[in-house]
């Protein structure tokens, strides 16, 4: 993005058009304008995943097409918080967020702040049964596109050991998503 000078404005529907190969698996999401202090990114779905983010400044989200969910990590326990087609909402920093897009086609608008230094960012995974923390990476996050991936690679290359939950001995699945989200539904559900 110039600094200097004035940059036109962008058709929304047509950018979208345009990405729409992007906005789906694997890559899921595009940032649409580049160095920029607000990070502009559409989210499309299908995405579920169980790394939580722990942003040091608000999320915006506009949850245009389709429906989705955040869990929520808040006050020693699991909170589904729906964001149904439609919906605007302003995260508070530091709120502990999963978000599950489950709807194929489904598509959001995420706005986010450059991190000032020394406000970092984390990624946890948690147990699915009692919510204790297995792994926390903080990070000086730069980009949102690029900087996370490799953190994933790291707890996936976990060993099941490594994934045990120290408080009721349950296995983190790991890169297993559909695993971890089957043993977080029996647990909220029993
Ligand atoms: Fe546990």
């Amino acid at each position: 993005m110039d600094k200097h000078h004035y940059s036109p404005p962008l058709n929304f529907k047509r950018w979208i058009d345009d990405h729409q190969h992007l906005l789906q698996p694997p890559v899921n999401n595009q940032q649409i304008w580049q160095d920029a202090d607000y990070m502009v990114t559409i989210v499309g779905g299908p995405n579920q995943r169980t790394d939580f983010h722990d942003d040091p400044m608000e999320e915006f989200f506009y949850q245009f097409k389709g429906n989705a969910h955040l869990l929520i990590w808040d006050r020693g326990r699991y909170e589904r918080l729906d964001l149904r087609e439609g919906d605007i909402y302003l995260m508070a920093p530091h709120v502990i967020h999963s978000p599950q897009r489950p709807e194929p086609g489904s598509l959001c608008l995420v706005i986010e702040r450059q991190r000032p230094q020394g406000s970092l960012d984390a990624l946890q995974w948690s147990c699915a049964r009692c919510g204790t923390v297995i792994k926390r990476y903080e990070m000086q996050l730069s980009s949102i596109i690029h900087d996370l991936p490799p953190v994933y690679q790291q707890f996936y290359a976990t060993s099941d050991e490594q994934r045990r939950c120290s408080n009721c001995g349950e296995i983190h699945p790991g890169s297993d998503w559909q695993a971890w989200h089957r043993t977080h539904e029996a647990v909220k559900h029993s």
